[in-house]
């Protein structure tokens, strides 16, 4: 039986999530996460670190709610996590996010 823990986390405000801007949060496990806002206005999170190896997805380029990694290109769709447009056992790791009176929270793993 694997039990996992969640945590709900308070990242930022609406205010500071638009669809041209990605909000970084540093977990205290060290762990970065991104939240964005898709294109029908509700918001994701995802694991700043690219399942490939490592780099720097959340600072791909986003597009149709799929994330580019910058790194070689593998690309993730932001709803699943699921590979876009490629065959890959890799998934990106994605969040929930609940938005309260403006205040935007996600759900992680810890
Ligand atoms: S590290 Fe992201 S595609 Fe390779």
């Amino acid at each position: 039986v694997v039990v996992e823990t969640v945590e709900r986390v308070e990242v930022g405000f609406v205010r500071d999530v638009d669809a041209k801007s990605v909000l970084r949060v540093a977990l205290s496990d060290d762990r970065v996460i991104a939240v964005v806002q898709l294109d029908d206005g509700t918001y994701t999170a995802f694991e700043g670190r690219c399942p490939h190896k490592s780099g720097p997805i959340s600072d791909g380029r986003i597009c149709e709610d799929v994330v580019v990694c910058p790194w070689h290109g593998f690309r993730f769709d932001l709803r699943s996590g699921e590979p876009a447009g490629m065959q890959s056992i890799m998934k990106l790791p994605v969040f929930p996010v609940t938005v309260e009176s403006g205040r935007i929270f996600v759900t992680v793993n810890k």
